[in-house]
């Protein structure tokens, strides 16, 4: 039997600024997404029973269709009709480490990682953009997380400019365990209360999200200036999410007593992430953060940026 094992890294966002609506419901954003180390594993294995079979070893994600790996892997049996005839159904295991439900792309990386694996398996040969195409009929964040590194996401989030990768700067990331926020639930408060404030106009809306490209924050990246980066991160849905959810905000202001270059909520959160000089510096807060809030429920994960997307661990093939 031909087996894939995958490596899928989460992603924080360094940048997210809601800069108006779309028709389709969802909103149009600049973003600026980064791959982090820490990362999930995902075993892909051929079977003969023409069957899409997903298994976990989290009891915190389903299992059955309502999972975004399964939809992946249903999106190439649709697309791909005469492989999945040819190679047969797919044995999927997730070997889940990135919390659920956090605002670091957990289950969009894990789809991801099936797109990749399943073009690998049925010897497709697609290329980066097919594939990040298919990808993004599944979710915003899933074309970032198939080349992953650092990069500008604008529009829904699927059209990428890679930026020059980010290496040596370490995280602390901060996630309770039993707090969860929807995506959706943050978007359409966000909506509710600022969307008096979104740009209207189709040719504004494009410069904006244009704009982000020569902004402060992308000039840092280039220069690789972990101290500004810090300084210029940006995310609009704290202003909806810190409110209503004061832990989420309780670990921002813990953060911010340490020796961080900066501190920010991913994506929709709950997760918090500080942004930290060195591998030291970040066990040192990790440790004084467990000391300040000793509750078992906040996992505490020192990562590092990396320039990577899913990758290939090993594979078997006969
Ligand atoms: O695309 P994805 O399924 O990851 O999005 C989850 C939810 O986040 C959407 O249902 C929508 O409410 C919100 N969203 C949005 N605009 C985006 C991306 C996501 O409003 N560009």
């Amino acid at each position: 039997m031909r087996s894939y094992t995958l490596i899928a890294p989460a992603k924080i966002n360094l940048y997210l600024e809601i800069i108006g609506d779309r028709h389709d419901g969802y909103h149009e954003l600049a973003m600026i997404l980064q791959s982090i180390e820490l990362a999930d594993q995902i075993d892909l294995e051929a079977n003969d029973v023409q069957l899409i079979r997903l298994r976990s070893d989290s009891k915190e994600i389903p299992v059955d269709k309502s999972n975004l790996a399964y939809r992946a892997a249903d999106l190439m049996v649709q697309e791909f009709p005469d492989s999945f005839a040819t190679y047969g159904g797919v044995d999927i295991t997730l070997h889940k480490r990135i919390p659920v439900a956090a605002g670091l792309a957990g289950g969009s990386t894990d789809a991801a990682a099936v797109l990749v694996g399943i073009d690998l398996l049925w010897k497709l040969g697609l290329t980066k953009s097919e594939l990040e195409e298919l990808a993004a009929q599944l979710g915003s964040d899933i074309p970032f997380c198939i080349g992953g590194g650092t990069a500008i996401a604008t529009r829904r989030g699927e059209i990428l400019s890679p930026l020059s990768g980010l290496g040596g700067i370490y995280i602390v990331l901060a996630k309770y365990r039993s707090l969860s926020v929807s995506t959706a639930w943050a978007y359409n408060t966000y909506r509710s209360l600022f969307g008096h404030t979104y740009i209207k106009d189709t040719e504004n809306l494009a410069a904006r999200g244009n704009a982000v490209h020569s902004g402060d924050i992308v000039q840092a990246i280039t220069r690789q200036d972990a101290t500004e980066i810090a300084q210029k991160m940006h995310n609009d849905l704290e202003k909806v999410v810190l409110p209503e959810y004061p832990q989420v905000l309780q670990l921002k202001e813990s953060f911010a007593k340490y020796d961080i270059l900066g501190t920010m909520m991913s994506g929709s959160g709950p997760s918090v992430f500080a942004l930290c000089e060195s591998q030291e510096k970040a066990e040192q807060v990790k440790l004084s953060m467990r000391e300040e809030i000793p509750n078992m429920d906040l996992e505490l994960f020192v990562t590092r940026l990396i320039t990577h997307g899913i990758q290939v661990k090993s594979q078997f093939a006969i």
